[in-house]
C-alpha cells in the first residue's frame, strides 16, 4: 500500500504557492525560497497490518493530528505525508525505504515499529543523509553503534527500557524470574537489559523463554511456567500478540499466583482488548496514561476527540515526532535542505511531551523517566515515578560535533 496525502486543501496550497510566488517577484533572489514553497514531503515507513498494525495507526494518527492543528503547515510549509505499510517484515524494508528516498524523494523520513525493519531502513537513511526519526523501533545499536547525525529517535532503546523495569522488579524484592519474550532483536534486548538490572539488584532470572516472531502459541511456555512457579514473570510482547499472552496468562489461572510484569508494551496499545484479564499486571515504561501535567491532559483529549481512541504511548511517540520535526523545521524556516542545520537543532531539542520533560542525549535517543505503572480497567495507572531523566548510556556513538 502506497497512500499519499496532504493534510493541506487544494486552496490553502494554492494560498501558499501564491505567497512564495509573490516574495520572490519582490526579492529577485529569493529562488529558494520559491522552490521551498511545496510541501514539505514525509516519507512514513509503519505497520499497517500484521501484529503491530494498530500501534503504527496510533502513532499515524498522532502525527497527523499534530499537523492539522497547525493547520496543515509546519514552520509554514505544508506537510505532505507518503505512508507504505512496512508490515514490520524486515525482508521488504529495503525496497520501501528506496521508494520513499529515491522514488519520492522524500525530504524526511519517519519509521518504524518492528526494530528489524528500523535497521534495515536507517542503513539506507544514513548511506542518503536523510533526516530520520524513528517513532518506536529500540534497536539499540541504532543510537549506538550504528548512531548518526541525521538519526533521532523519539521512543527508547530496548535495553534502556528493560535496564529500567530490571531495577524496578528487584527493588520491589522480586528474587526468581522467568522471561519470555519474542525471539527477534528487540526480545533479545527487552531481556538482556532487564537481566543486567536484574542480577544488580539481586535477582536471579531462573529460565528465559522463547516464542519466534510473531507467534502468538503461548501453550507450552505457560506449562513451563506454571511448572517452574517463579516469583514472577518479565515478559516482553506487543500489540496483538501482547493481548493473547495477557488473556493466556489469566484463563491459564497463572496471575494470582505468580505476578505477571513486563515492558510496558505488554498493556500499552491493548488496552480495550485487555480489559478483566489485564487488571493487576505491572509493567515499566516511559508513559502512563493518568500522568498528571498540562500536556499530557490537552493531548489526551484532542486525540480522543479526533479518532475516537484514548492514547496510548505509540500516540505519545508520534506526537512527539512531529514536535521534534517541528523544532528542526522552525530552526531552518522550513528549508529542508539545509540538512546540518536541521539536524543540529533537532539534537539540541526540548520540549514538554505529554511523557513528561522530553530532551536527546549526545546519540539523539530520549533522555526521559521510566514509571511503574499497574493495568486496571482499561487503563496504565502511574504508580511511581522508577527512574527519572534516565538515558541509554549510548555506547560506541561518536557524533563529532
Ligand atoms: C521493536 O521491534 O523494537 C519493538 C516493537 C514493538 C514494541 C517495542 C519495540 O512495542
Amino acid at each position: 500500500m502506497t497512500k499519499v496525502q496532504s493534510g493541506l486543501s487544494r486552496r490553502r496550497l494554492l494560498e501558499l504557492a501564491a505567497g512564495a510566488g509573490a516574495a520572490s517577484i519582490a526579492l529577485p533572489f529569493a529562488r529558494p525560497a520559491l522552490a521551498q514553497a511545496g510541501p514539505i514531503k514525509v516519507g512514513v515507513m509503519l505497520p499497517y497490518t500484521g501484529t503491530y498494525a494498530q500501534l503504527g495507526e496510533a502513532i499515524t494518527n498522532a502525527m497527523e493530528l499534530y499537523v492539522k492543528q497547525k493547520g496543515g503547515t509546519l514552520a509554514s510549509r505544508a506537510i505532505q505525508f507518503v505512508k507504505v505499510d512496512d508490515e514490520s517484515e524486515p525482508p521488504k524494508a529495503p525496497a520501501l525505504a528506496s521508494k520513499l528516498v529515491q522514488g519520492e524523494k522524500v525530504d524526511i523520513l519517519i519509521g518504524s515499529v518492528h526494530s528489524g525493519v528500523a535497521l534495515a531502513m536507517s542503513k539506507i537513511a544514513r548511506e542518503e543523509n536523510v533526516t530520520t526519526i524513528i517513532p518506536n523501533a529500540g534497536a539499540t545499536q541504532l543510537t549506538r553503534s550504528l548512531c548518526a547525525k541525521n538519526i533521532f529517535r523519539t521512543s527508547f532503546t530496548n535495553t534502556q527500557v528493560g535496564l529500567a523495569t530490571g531495577r524496578t522488579m528487584a527493588e520491589a524484592g522480586l528474587k526468581k524470574v522467568v522471561t519470555c519474550a519474542w525471539k527477534y532483536a528487540a526480545g533479545d534486548e527487552f531481556v538482556a537489559g532487564f537481566a543486567e538490572t536484574f542480577a544488580l539488584g539481586g535477582g536471579q532470572i531462573v529460565k528465559s523463554i522463547d516464542v519466534p516472531f510473531p507467534n502468538v502459541e503461548f501453550q507450552s511456555a505457560l506449562a513451563e511456567i506454571a511448572s517452574i512457579k517463579p516469583d514472577a514473570v518479565y515478559v516482553f510482547f506487543a500489540g496483538g500478540g501482547a493481548a493473547k499472552f495477557v488473556k493466556d496468562y489469566a484463563a491459564a489461572n497463572l496471575k494470582a499466583n505468580i505476578p505477571l510484569w513486563g515492558s510496558g508494551f505488554l498493556t500499552d496499545g491493548v488496552e480495550q482488548a485487555i480489559v478483566g484479564a489485564g487488571d493487576g499486571v505491572k509493567t515499566v515504561l516511559h508513559y502512563a496514561d493518568d500522568i498528571d501535567n498540562p500536556e499530557n491532559k490537552a493531548f489526551r483529549a484532542a486525540y480522543l476527540a479526533a479518532t475516537k481512541k484514548a492514547a496510548d504511548v505509540y500516540a505519545v511517540q508520534g506526537w512527539d515526532t512531529m514536535q521534534l520535526l517541528e523544532v528542526g523545521l522552525q530552526a531552518v524556516g522550513g528549508d529542508v535542505s539545509k540538512r546540518d542545520a536541521l539536524n543540529a537543532a533537532m539534537s539540541k531539542a526540548t520540549f514538554a511531551s505529554p511523557r513528561g520533560p522530553f530532551k536527546l542525549s549526545a546519540s539523539n535517543n530520549p533522555i526521559q523517566n521510566f514509571y511503574l505503572r499497574e493495568y486496571k480497567n482499561g487503563a496504565n495507572a502511574l504508580i511511581k515515578t522508577a527512574v527519572t531523566a534516565y538515558a541509554d548510556p549510548g555506547t560506541g556513538c561518536r557524533l563529532s560535533s
